[in-house]
């Protein structure tokens, strides 16, 4: 019987363990060398022995097909995206939420007594702290203001920024404003963004520029302590844009943001790729409540994940891998046109 391997597949080789995936399917297998040898000989067309019980489980199980079946080629998105994508895609889809079934979280819970929980704050990266003013910055504007003028500022005036409003967008952006009791998941930080998982491994880095009464350097954020621990390393403006493909947000920014997860809060409780989804969309929301709050303390910002990211996290002297930036902020006074919206912005002026 002639059959191909069906395409594209993900080959994953850890030792003995072979698991192969294909964005197609649901399932993942792990089998045995000589199974992944024959699917990788089936990869243009292979004749095997009628009766042969491994290819009849593979076709089955949809990973071999007869040869004359026509494969789709991949649509859109995946065409354009590619098979990694696809595959992180299909496979984090439709994952089983494990406190739905008692005996499923019974086992979930055993499993998660084999190493301690990881605490939920970073270790200072020295001793030296700059303890910020806390909660001192004006802000008056109504929420529906802030709904209709937040909007991304690429272009900064040349000015310092007070160090209260700077503080209080920090505190409200990446500090706890209340904590939880979560029996054995420790006790967890409540902040202004929603985390899926409440792990809230989002921790913020800081390259001050011009801030009123701050030294400019390199930061790491205590959220806890609610201040500035300097890192050994420099960063200025040109340092940010480089950082960051030179898109201009820093050339007059007074502060930039790399986010950091600390991933090992989030992967401890969850054990799962799809934990990595939920790890971004969580920086998503912390930078959503960044930009909403500058907005509300009459501030500007813009944001990129376009980032050289090696480079940032050697530059942040990140714990390796579970330490990792997931994008980059910059905040400053916006130049605002006569409308009071960015200058860059045309407003349509014909159909289209
Ligand atoms: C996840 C994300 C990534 C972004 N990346 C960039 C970027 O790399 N460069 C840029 O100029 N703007 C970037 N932006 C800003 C968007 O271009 C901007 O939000 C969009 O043009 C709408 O404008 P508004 O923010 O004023 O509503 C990003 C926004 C988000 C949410």
């Amino acid at each position: 019987v002639k059959v191909k391997a069906i395409t594209p597949l993900q080959l994953e080789l850890a030792g003995e363990r072979i698991t192969v995936s294909t964005p197609r399917l649901r399932k993942r297998l792990r089998v045995t060398r000589k199974v992944a040898e024959l699917l990788l000989a089936a990869q243009s067309g292979l004749d095997t022995a009628p009766g042969d019980p491994v290819v009849a489980k593979l076709l089955g199980l949809g990973f071999l097909l007869p040869h004359e079946t026509e494969v789709e080629p991949a649509k859109s998105p995946w065409r354009e995206w590619g098979a990694a994508a696809w595959n992180f895609h299909t496979h984090t889809r439709d994952t089983p939420f494990v406190v739905s079934n008692p005996e499923q979280l019974e086992r979930y819970r055993e499993k998660l007594a084999d190493r301690p929980a990881p605490v939920a704050t970073r270790a200072p990266a020295s001793d030296l702290i700059l303890l910020l003013p806390r909660v001192r910055a004006p802000m008056e504007a109504s929420f529906r203001h802030v709904l209709e003028s937040r909007r991304t500022h690429r272009h900064f005036t040349e000015h310092e920024l007070p160090a209260e409003s700077f503080a209080d967008l920090l505190h409200y952006s990446f500090a706890p404003l209340r904590f939880a009791d979560a029996g054995e998941m420790g006790v967890l930080q409540l902040r202004a963004a929603a985390s899926g998982g409440a792990r809230h491994e989002t921790e913020a880095f800081v390259a001050v520029f011009a801030v009123t009464g701050v030294t400019p350097g390199l930061y790491h954020y205590d959220n806890i302590r609610h201040g500035l621990v300097p890192l050994n390393g420099y960063a200025d403006q040109e340092t940010f844009e480089h950082l960051t493909h030179r898109q201009g947000f820093y050339r007059h920014a007074c502060f930039g943001v790399l986010t950091v997860a600390v991933a090992d809060r989030m992967s401890w409780k969850y054990r799962h790729a799809a934990a990595y989804k939920i790890l971004l969309q969580n920086v998503g929301h912390a930078a959503q409540v960044f930009a909403m709050t500058a907005t509300a303390l009459g501030l500007g910002t813009a944001m990129t994940g376009a980032i050289r990211h090696t480079e940032a996290d050697t530059l942040l002297e990140l714990e390796q891998p579970s330490e990792f930036t997931t994008f980059a902020l910059a905040c400053g006074l916006p130049e605002l046109g006569t409308d009071g919206l960015p200058t860059a912005i045309r407003t349509p002026s014909r159909p289209s």
